[in-house]
């Protein structure tokens, strides 16, 4: 790895504003940002439930298929699977629930840090997940870790959507939270967790100019 380039982590549950906050964070530092958990979502889309049925090598025959890359900077970055840009199609809850599944088989986790370490030799980027600081990049430098409480990242959400004029339930949205927490922190590889030297952000008091400025705070 090129020493002139570096790596931000910033894991976290769902919901807990990590996608908005890596992007500005890579924004302002001028560096890519790499939204790994569409990498997830990609596999959970493609391969759906039967991915669970798959032996280890059908698996790794399926992944060789698709190739990741990552272009431009903060806010304008963007991952391509196989050169097309990844689209919405993946931001469903629905294909959310497929993405925890999948993240738990060894061949998508192992094949995809792969891809994640690959990718960052060749550019500095703000890697967002779970994973980020305790397992691909152990390493890196600058290390963050968001939580705020299930209830609270599910009013966030209910009102994001309410916002967008689209239908929510708030109860149901906190349940799927909660559902998807535990499937994310029990996993036996790579659960989400903190990285011992993770700095740790409870946000659940905090809007985004907080969060951001506290992050902001650790850069020399
Ligand atoms: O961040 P997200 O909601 O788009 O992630 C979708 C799922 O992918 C999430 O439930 C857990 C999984 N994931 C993971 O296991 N490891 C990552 N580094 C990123 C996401």
């Amino acid at each position: 790895m090129q020493n002139n380039l570096r790596v931000v982590t910033l894991d976290g549950p769902a919901g807990v504003g990590k996608t908005t906050l890596a992007k500005r964070v890579a924004q302002e530092l001028s560096i890519a940002y790499l939204d790994t958990g569409a990498m997830f979502r990609i596999f959970g889309w493609k391969f759906g439930k039967s991915a669970q049925n798959m032996s280890e090598k059908e698996l790794e025959d399926h992944i060789a298929q698709y190739t990741f890359s990552l272009s431009g900077i903060g806010f304008d970055s963007v991952l391509s699977v196989n050169g097309a840009p990844v689209g919405d199609e993946i931001r469903t809850e629905e294909v959310a629930a497929l993405a925890s599944s999948v993240a738990k088989l060894p061949a998508v986790r192992n094949a995809l840090k792969r891809v994640q370490r690959e990718i960052s030799t060749q550019t500095s980027l703000v890697a967002e997940g779970r994973d980020m600081g305790s397992v691909v990049f152990p390493t890196a430098k600058y290390k963050f870790f968001l939580d705020a409480t299930a209830e609270e990242r599910g009013a966030r959400r209910f009102n994001q959507l309410q916002e967008m004029g689209k239908e929510a339930d708030l109860d149901r949205i906190i349940e799927q939270i909660k559902e998807r927490d535990l499937q994310d922190r029990t996993r036996t590889i790579a659960p989400l967790v903190a990285a011992k030297d993770a700095h740790i952000i409870d946000t659940t008091h905090l809007d985004i100019d907080g969060v951001f400025n506290s992050i902001m705070n650790f850069f020399d």
